[in-house]
């Protein structure tokens, strides 16, 4: 097998809102990432970073409702800006993946005004737009993400269009050629800008029934991790997944490799499903590079879940498909609230030792909590709609520094920082070597040394106590063990080796027969 980059890559997922602002504005911006590529590609030492979005928009879903696929909104910069943070991110080997919302756009979008100035505008059929039912009610029964009728009716044009998020995001037809050509024109406007790839928003809700067939209700909902609520009373078979969308990826895909010689281009997918329906996302090779798995986000954490995660998503993998792990992004709740904060070491320690693209959220490599925000404060549209689905918690500033808004801004930030004073910020926690920060800094020190840990094979270590996950890592010669102990008691397990790395700063050395393991202890064995 031929490695690529993004194989072997530590990814860093950047919320420009909220990252670094250079002008004092209290929202960050793309100048801010860029005088922070030091610290990604030096202190850290990641590989990548995926931007969420920075395009024009009217911001009602924070960017992910795009007015231009071809520019940089003037509160993140200019396109300007981005050429020099991909030049400044190159220089340092550091990787650029960037968001495209394929799915939908803003309801600001020229298209979509276009679409919507009448029905025979030649950009009508560009969205989705249908006749109200005989009773004048939406043409189906699909529901909305983020709740409510997913159509939203049009006086001026007397028909309906579909937007399966917010209706400030009206659904792109992907059936429709030439809204397809110029979609993917702006894929290559950002290849020949030098991106090194994409990460794909909700990108299987792209193509759907295409005879807009209501879904099935089903008799009691069925919740995923997250409750949605009246979302989750129908079955999806109608509004997203469609089969067709495997072509869409086929193509793009290809225009993804027609730019790759010499510089080789990836694709994530966000893509919520599970099983072999998910692996189907690889294609034959010839779709996404990867469709983000995200089986870590949730779970009982026993030793047990843990290792049906991870042996799930390898079982379920196509030949020569690459696997990956997530345990946060800008739409959950923080993994140090979410788990505990030694829990977030553990985790972090399994993340950075398992086979498959490790995405590290940005501030988890702090430990960084969730913000409580009361609710007149929310600013998250779905937040406002839906009480307690709001996602400005795992949203705020990153921490740099002791000072005011801890060395964000100058100015006043979007959302106030969490745990002013403390230690959840970068200069705090550099020298402290028990630190989240010198932690995730150790393991991926390590993972880059190891060929055995970037691509080598894993295998459960077996005939160990019930609350420990352990497994081997090896390639060439050389092999990697990794004891996690999920239990509340302290283990002992037999072992041997050298200790690379562990949750607990003070361990090193050799290990000769026993390994001792606190409760939420793991450790990193070269042998
Ligand atoms: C998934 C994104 O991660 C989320 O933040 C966004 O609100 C929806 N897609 C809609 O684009
Ligand atoms: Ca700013």
């Amino acid at each position: 097998m031929k490695y690529e980059w993004w194989h072997e890559a530590v990814v860093y997922q950047i919320y420009p809102r909220s990252f670094m602002d250079s002008n004092g504005d209290g929202i960050g911006d793309l100048a801010g990432i860029a005088s922070k590529l030091d610290y990604l590609a030096g202190t850290l030492g990641v590989d990548a970073v995926w931007i969420s979005p920075f395009y024009p928009s009217p911001m009602a879903d924070f960017g992910y409702d795009v007015a231009d696929y071809t520019d940089v909104d003037p509160m993140f910069g200019t396109l300007d800006d981005f050429d020099t943070l991909v030049e400044g991110a190159h220089e340092r080997d550091l990787k650029v993946i960037i968001d495209w919302v394929p799915n939908h756009s803003s309801s600001q979008h020229p298209w979509f005004l276009e679409s919507r100035s009448s029905r025979d505008n030649p950009k009508r059929d560009w969205y989705v737009w249908k006749d109200p039912a005989p009773d004048g009610s939406p043409p189906n029964n699909w529901i909305s993400v983020f709740s409510g009728p997913a159509w939203t009716f049009d006086e001026h044009t007397g028909q309906y269009y579909l937007h399966s998020f917010l209706s400030e995001q009206p659904d792109i037809n992907w059936r429709n050629d030439k809204a397809k050509a110029a979609m993917l024109d702006t894929l290559r406007f950002w290849l020949r800008r030098g991106v090194d790839g994409f990460r794909l928003d909700a990108c299987h809700f792209s193509m759907k029934d295409p005879l807009y067939r209501s879904n099935p209700v089903l008799d009691t909902p069925r919740h995923g991790y997250k409750n949605l609520g009246e979302y989750d009373s129908l079955e999806h078979i109608h509004d997203r997944g469609h089969p067709d969308i495997h072509g869409l990826f086929r193509e793009v895909r290809a225009v993804l490799d027609g730019f790759s010689a010499g510089q080789p281009r990836f694709s994530v997918g966000e893509i919520h499903l599970e099983g072999e329906e998910w692996a189907r996302y690889y294609g034959n090779g010839d779709e996404l590079h990867m469709p983000y798995y995200f089986g870590m986000l949730h779970g009982d954490w026993t030793a047990s879940w843990a290792r049906e995660v991870v042996e799930t998503q390898e079982r379920v993998l196509p030949p020569g498909a690459w696997p990956n792990h997530v345990l946060g992004n800008h739409d959950e709740t923080r993994i140090a609230t979410r788990y505990g904060e030694r829990r977030a070491r553990l985790a972090t320690l399994m993340l950075l030792t398992l086979r498959g693209t490790p995405t590290i959220y940005y501030g988890d490599e702090l430990g960084m909590v969730q913000a409580d925000i009361p609710p007149d404060r929310q600013q998250d549209p779905w937040g406002r709609r839906q009480p307690g689905l709001g996602r400005d918690g795992c949203r705020t500033p990153m921490q740099w520094t002791t000072g005011e808004h801890a060395g964000f801004t100058t100015g006043q930030p979007w959302l106030e920082t969490v745990d002013p004073g403390g230690a959840l910020n970068v200069q705090a926690q550099l020298g402290d070597p028990d630190s989240m920060l010198s932690l995730t800094r150790r393991l991926i020190e390590v993972r880059k040394g190891s060929n055995a840990l970037r691509t080598g094979s894993y295998d459960a270590i077996e005939g160990l106590p019930e609350t420990v996950f352990a497994y081997r890592r090896g390639a060439g010669g050389e092999t990697v063990c990794v004891y996690l102990n999920f239990g509340d008691e302290p283990v002992r397990v037999p072992a041997e080796g050298t200790l690379l790395a562990a949750t607990r700063s003070g361990a090193s050395g050799p290990v000769d027969g026993v390994l001792a393991l606190d409760s939420l202890d793991g450790a990193v064995l070269g042998t």
